[in-house]
């Protein structure tokens, strides 16, 4: 997909970061991101491209030491988990310091958004950082308990036309929060009475190595964004506790060439899985990857 009928770049010299005194990280814009199976990289990707900035992965980014970042406009592209963005990148609301003027989330989901905009800016606002622009793009449903992933796969949600009008609202620095309705409002109202949290330990039995299917490739290990999985005697194990802790974003079920991850809850479809059709394996591994995480 090619944005260049916006022509949008208002300088276009010199893109990328440099380290400016006291660790910060300086450039003219920054799109940070989170992504399990590739919806979130592609999103960021496209925008990143559009604006001529870089896009970074927050798995990585997480382990800046500083976390002080500097530019002309800031980005977070994130899929929503609960309604709500995923614990990494919770943290990284939390611990990162944004020096920009224009701030900006964009959340992938597949079905239901709920408030997603309002706890963003209430987040931010917690920290004295106002958001400048908000949207919501509708991709293919990641989730395998509720959804088929061939279906989802098939399904045209008009996704080019909604990330053009979203780069065409950035490309033009756009100021405007996405309002919840009074459906959202009702369904996250709804979804927040059954008391589901995504931490490592609630997640811990969320899903399953099939130990025999396993061909000890290490894909689960490179791909899983927290660090969670690592091969022992040829085979994955994982400890939903280690690393950065499991966000129960089902990259690695997805991306298991050998079909030996399954979830605990019933799948809609168990031999269907999902990779976002424009990002590789190679870019979500290099993306998500937490190093050392296999011995
Ligand atoms: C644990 C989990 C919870 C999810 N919860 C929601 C949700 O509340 N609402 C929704 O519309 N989609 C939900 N999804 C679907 C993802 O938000 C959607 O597929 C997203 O685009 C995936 O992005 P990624 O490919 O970058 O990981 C959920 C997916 C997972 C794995
Ligand atoms: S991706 Fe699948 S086959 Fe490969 S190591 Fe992980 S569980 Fe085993
Ligand atoms: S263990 Fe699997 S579900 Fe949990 S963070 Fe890693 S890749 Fe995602």
């Amino acid at each position: 997909m090619f944005f260049n009928l916006f022509n949008c770049v208002a300088s276009p010299a010199e893109i990328g970061y440099h380290i400016a005194s006291k660790g910060i990280l300086r450039g003219d814009g920054m799109i940070f991101y989170f992504s399990g199976t590739g919806n979130s990289l592609y999103v960021a990707r496209e925008i990143a491209s559009a604006l001529r900035d870089e896009a970074r992965s927050i798995p990585q980014a997480i382990h800046d030491a500083s976390k002080a970042y500097e530019g002309e406009r800031i980005g977070i592209v994130a899929p929503l988990y609960g309604y709500d963005v995923p614990e990494m990148v919770k943290r990284f609301m939390r611990e990162a310091a944004f020096d920009t003027d224009y701030l900006f989330f964009v959340f992938t989901y597949g079905n239901r958004h709920g408030i997603c905009s309002e706890l963003a800016c209430s987040r931010m606002a917690s920290r004295g950082i106002e958001v400048a622009y908000t949207a919501t793009i509708i991709m293919a449903d990641n989730w395998l308990p509720g959804f088929d992933m061939d279906r989802q796969r098939m399904e045209d949600k008009g996704i080019e036309e909604n990330l053009a009008a979203i780069v065409s609202d950035l490309c033009g620095k756009v100021r405007r929060i996405e309002r919840a309705t009074e459906a959202g409002r009702a369904e996250f109202a709804e979804y927040l009475e059954l008391g589901i949290e995504y931490s490592g330990e609630t997640l811990q039995g969320f899903l399953h190595m099939v130990g025999e299917r396993c061909v000890g490739c290490g894909t689960c290990a490179r791909v899983c964004p927290a660090g969670c999985i690592a091969l022992k005697d040829g085979r994955a194990q994982r400890d939903s506790l280690a690393g950065l802790g499991c966000n129960g974003c089902l990259a690695c079920i997805h991306a298991c060439p050998a079909h030996a991850i399954e979830m605990e809850l019933p799948e809609i479809n168990p031999a269907a899985r999902f990779r976002n059709e424009h990002v590789g394996i190679a870019e979500l591994m290099e993306a998500n990857s937490q190093y050392n995480s296999i011995d």
